[in-house]
């Protein structure tokens, strides 16, 4: 995945050896990377929303950072894994 085709203040799902991942992009233009299911029912946080560097889960509007994975705001409230994420060479990296 080439970090230009991820813009700034968006959310994408990509699946790296089966594991579902939420690939954040802030406004900032950093990356940050979840797993892809929210800890409260089984949504995609890749279709939320963005908020600066949290995520807003689509269904009941949990939030989590994307920093450190904690729960923001309810009705969630297990933390959820978060993965380093880098670019290299134009390339986004993820390790699992
Ligand atoms: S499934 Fe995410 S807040 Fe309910």
């Amino acid at each position: 995945l080439k970090s230009d085709d991820v813009k700034p203040g968006s959310l994408v799902r990509v699946e790296v050896d089966g594991t579902a991942i939420c690939l954040a992009r802030t406004e900032g233009g950093e990356f940050r990377a979840v797993a892809d299911r929210c800890t409260h029912e089984d949504y995609s946080l890749s279709d939320g929303s963005l908020w600066d560097d949290q995520v807003e889960c689509p269904a009941h509007g949990s939030l989590f950072d994307l920093n450190t994975g904690d729960v923001t705001g309810l009705p969630a409230f297990e933390p959820t894994r978060v993965y380093p994420v880098t670019v290299e060479d134009g390339e986004v990296v993820l390790e699992l």
